[in-house]
């Protein structure tokens, strides 16, 4: 950290730092406009916040409020890389907290080997759940995941074929599904999503964190199962405010390992190769950064 404003009391220059991308104006304490930094305004009312913060991460500072400041303690500058991370961590730990896992459950991840959907894996185990079924299509990725983090993984091929795929997710938790936490992409199908969904127990909470949309998103959920069997069904983008320095202590207290990612790592001067490597090499847990603080070839 370079320098900080002067409504920080601890922050000290020199400290390594987590800066969140996910900027909140400050207006609005229950429904803030809110942006990712350098890349997305949701609604047309955030674009103020694009103008005050647009430094973005691509240069050799970057400027955010102090609330997306996170200490993150002593390391090596060589490894600062790897604590990009978070920011893959981050969002699937904002969905498990809003459904509110407890230690020992059964979880369900739709779209486990998905970049999200692999991260909230890690993110539900270290978590304390009991088990975690996680759904995919592709096999070698469903294998590793399983093969990284042991026996509380368990792999649930999908067919496409939502009967056969919620049996078969059922079949694999091998007891009630406390709660289904939702990755699928825009490019998925509501059947997709409802197949997962509906396996979650009476009482169970469903988070959708995905990006399915338009006439898909229409989920088709059947109201009266939703009643009588007390869902919480819920919505989150990103994560709140508290979860940023409570993740950096599951990381610190060796609850996640940031050692699973496979990093490649480009300096600022070659941020559109950067750009090109990370769109040909994306897979569940490859990490392509961009070092501002290196800045040759
Ligand atoms: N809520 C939030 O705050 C938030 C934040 C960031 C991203 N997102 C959303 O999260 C979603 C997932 O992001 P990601 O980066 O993890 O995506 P990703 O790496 O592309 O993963 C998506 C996974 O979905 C699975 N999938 C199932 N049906 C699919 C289909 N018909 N077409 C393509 N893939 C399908 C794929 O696994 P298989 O091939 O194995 O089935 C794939 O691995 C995105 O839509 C993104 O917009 C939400």
């Amino acid at each position: 950290m370079r320098a900080a404003g002067p409504d920080a009391t601890r922050l000290k220059v020199g400290d390594w730092v987590y800066c969140d991308s996910t900027i909140r104006a400050r207006d609005d304490p229950f429904a803030p406009d809110s942006i990712l930094l350098g890349w997305t305004a949701r609604t047309f009312a955030a674009l103020p916040l694009h103008r005050a913060y647009h430094h973005g991460s691509f240069a050799e500072q970057v400027l955010v409020p102090t609330e997306n400041v996170t200490p993150i303690g002593e390391i090596v500058a060589a490894e600062a890389g790897r604590w990009a991370a978070l920011g893959r961590l981050l969002v699937p730990y904002g969905g498990l907290l809003a459904g509110d896992l407890r230690a020992g459950e059964t979880i369900v991840v739709s779209g486990a080997t998905g970049g999200f959907g692999a991260a909230g894996v890690a993110v539900a185990l270290a978590m304390g759940a009991g088990k975690v079924v996680a759904t995919g299509r592709n096999l070698a990725a469903l294998a590793e995941l399983a093969r990284l983090h042991g026996s509380r993984v368990i792999a649930a091929p999908m067919s496409g074929d939502e009967n056969e795929d919620r049996r078969r997710i059922s079949e694999r938790a091998g007891g009630p599904v406390d709660m289904v936490l939702d990755f699928l992409p825009r490019e998925a199908r509501a059947d997709q999503v409802r197949a997962a969904a509906t396996t979650v127990r009476g009482g169970g909470r469903v988070v959708l964190m995905g990006g399915v949309r338009g006439e898909t998103g229409r989920l088709g959920l059947d109201y009266n199962w939703i009643m009588h069997n007390n869902i919480t069904l819920r919505g989150q983008w990103m994560y709140g405010r508290e979860a940023p320095p409570r993740l950096v202590q599951m990381v610190r207290s060796g609850l996640i390992d940031l050692s699973v990612f496979r990093l490649t790592e480009f300096p600022l001067s070659r941020a559109q190769e950067a750009v090109d490597h990370a769109a040909v090499h994306a897979a569940p847990l490859n990490l392509t950064v961009l070092r501002p603080d290196r800045l040759g070839r």
